[in-house]
């Protein structure tokens, strides 16, 4: 598969994010001429530490995906584009939600209609989430779950999603989307908890803190490791299948949060965690429990996550004991 990107232009937006610059990097590996967009606005998940080994090898562009006029000018000749910026925080979806409307709805709205207007050539995947089931009836769930968005960020997420199906269904423009769950791994945001509750809990692990679980800890969940979902988004890209689809991915390992927090603590060798109520903002937006039947991608893509929940937890945690200062000192982030 690797092969099918070399020298093909591919565009990433939010490349300087978490998962765009493990997707960079690998992309970079294959051969690609990649330009990478990201605001770099500060409570997002976009670090230049993430592309340090790459920096030279990929073409950055500092731009809002809100930036109509840059975003049709850099779409153009692109052979595939990988839709990731979004503001992922769901909390700051509801304290401040235009914010959330404009660049997860609007600006995804813009960025097809460049294509439209310039390039209806390219191949879009588009990085969707498990948000938009909101509260699951039943598990595990599977494309065909209700949608009920418990969230502002979820309703966004859901109508950028769409967006892409109707320029696929309506106007050719090849265009799939993933919905992820729980992502996790080197490049993550640990600063807070903005991205994934696992980026603080990682944190106050190294710094000797206790890692604190909202609710009574029985929450289930499953996670995938970063390079299991580059591993997906390449070969969205590039199946014949997946145009104007939708792929849940996830991961047959599911674990409630108390012994993931318990599993965290024995593999770093030390440290605590307990159990702490929600605070109430938290709590009016949490879905219980969730895991996913990514069955649809394993059939039709031929896609299954491959690194085990232990092995990526210890990759994640190496990685912070050696670069965490680039993720939480303010002074070295923007560096
Ligand atoms: N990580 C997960 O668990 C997860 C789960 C479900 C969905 N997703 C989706 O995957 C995508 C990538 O997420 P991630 O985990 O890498 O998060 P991330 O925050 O690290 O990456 C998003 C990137 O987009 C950039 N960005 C935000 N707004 C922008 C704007 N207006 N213009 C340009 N760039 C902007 C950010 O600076 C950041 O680098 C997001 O769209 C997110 O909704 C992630």
């Amino acid at each position: 598969m690797a092969d099918a990107f070399t020298d093909t232009r591919v565009l990433i937006t939010g490349g300087l994010g978490f998962i765009g610059s493990s997707l960079a990097r690998r992309l970079v590996s294959a051969g690609a001429k990649v330009t990478l967009i990201d605001s770099l606005i500060p409570q997002y998940g976009g670090n230049p530490f993430n592309i340090k080994d790459i920096r030279d090898q990929v073409t950055v562009n500092i731009t809002d995906v809100r930036d109509q006029h840059a975003i049709a000018y850099l779409i153009q000749d692109q052979d595939y584009l990988f839709n990731l910026a979004g503001q992922t925080s769901h909390l700051d979806s509801m304290t401040d939600p235009k914010t959330d409307l404009d660049i997860n709805a609007a600006a995804q709205l813009s960025i097809l209609e460049a294509c439209r207007k310039h390039n209806t050539r390219i191949r879009i995947v588009f990085a969707s989430t498990r948000q938009l089931y909101g509260k699951p009836e039943y598990l595990p769930v599977d494309e065909k779950h209700p949608i009920r968005p418990v969230d502002v960020n979820g309703i966004n997420k859901l109508a950028g999603e769409w967006y892409h199906l109707l320029y696929n269904n309506v106007y050719g423009i090849r265009a799939c989307a993933l919905r992820l769950t729980n992502t996790y791994g080197p490049g993550m945001r640990v600063k807070d908890a903005r991205q994934t509750f696992l980026g603080i809990w990682i944190k106050n692990l190294l710094q000797g803190k206790p890692i604190l679980v909202f609710g009574d800890g029985l929450q289930l969940r499953d996670f995938n490791y970063v390079d299991d979902v580059v591993d997906a988004l390449l070969v969205a890209a590039t199946h014949e299948r997946a145009a104007g689809q939708v792929f849940n991915l996830g991961s047959s390992e599911i674990i409630n949060l108390k012994d993931l927090a318990a599993m965290l603590v024995r593999l770093h060798g030390g440290g605590s965690h307990g159990v702490v109520p929600f605070p109430p903002e938290r709590k009016a937006i949490d879905i219980g429990d969730y895991y996913s039947d990514f069955s649809r991608a394993r059939r039709e893509l031929g896609w299954s996550p491959s690194i085990g929940l232990e092995q990526g937890l210890q990759r994640s945690l190496a990685y912070y004991t050696e670069h965490g200062k680039h993720y939480w000192d303010d002074e070295t982030v923007h560096a």
